[in-house]
């Protein structure tokens, strides 16, 4: 049986940080601690969510997380600017490896899968307008479990939805927390450290496979 990848979405393939180019004109030198603060706010929203049990898309999250920010910082940005950066995020584009990367683990006989806390709609569309979506068999998004990365069942879901089992399917991911969950839930992981100065949480846990991007990763997956 063919090994699976599942890869997230936000950080991995497509990247978020291009919504600091539209906060600049605003925020100037802070643009890009404001877009840092957002993109933790919006996981930790994210998180509390799953603890407590209320489920709400994703999308939601990024934009209370974005009102939170606002006005906790009196950052000058009104409800008309931030619907626009809350907009941005249909339209962020891939990495520039992730196309190259996809196409030569697909050459490889992977099965790929897309796994976001993004709705099913949203990544779909995200994935389209940045050119990857043809890469995957399937996008599974958390929205079919109500709950979030890295709550068990999330993990648990996409097993099913791939048919592999957790020690034949990876999860590709450049977040932390989200390597972690899919150790804890007994999958393997690859970490993309995007950034030099990235830390996994030392919780003690290793992913099974460390690159910098996702052309490292087609050279050094084991399949
Ligand atoms: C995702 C977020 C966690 O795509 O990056 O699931």
């Amino acid at each position: 049986m063919s090994s699976s990848l599942a890869f997230d979405v936000y950080g991995t393939l497509i990247d978020p940080s291009d919504v600091i180019r539209q906060l600049r004109p605003r925020l100037a030198g802070e643009a890009e601690g404001f877009y840092r603060r957002w993109r933790d706010k919006q996981l930790e929203y994210s998180f509390r969510r799953g603890l407590m049990g209320a489920y709400v898309d994703f999308a939601q999250c990024t934009r209370e997380a974005l009102a939170y920010l606002c006005a906790a910082e009196q950052a000058p940005l009104d409800e008309q600017v931030q619907q626009q950066l809350c907009d941005a995020w249909t339209r962020l584009p891939a990495f520039a490896d992730s196309a190259a990367g996809l196409a030569q683990l697909q050459q490889r006989g992977a099965q790929l899968y897309a796994f976001s806390n993004g709705s099913h709609a949203a990544v779909n569309a995200l994935l389209e307008q940045a050119g990857l979506a043809d890469f995957f068999r399937e996008i599974v998004s958390v929205e079919a479990v109500g709950n979030f990365k890295p709550a068990p069942a999330v993990y648990q879901y996409l097993l099913q939805r791939t048919g592999s089992a957790a020690q034949a399917t990876w999860l590709v991911s450049s977040n932390s927390f989200d390597i972690l969950g899919a150790a804890h839930a007994g999958l393997r992981s690859v970490w993309v450290k995007r950034a030099a100065t990235a830390v996994l949480d030392p919780w003690g846990i290793d992913a099974d496979l460390q690159v910098s991007d996702l052309r490292q990763l087609a050279e050094r997956w084991p399949g």
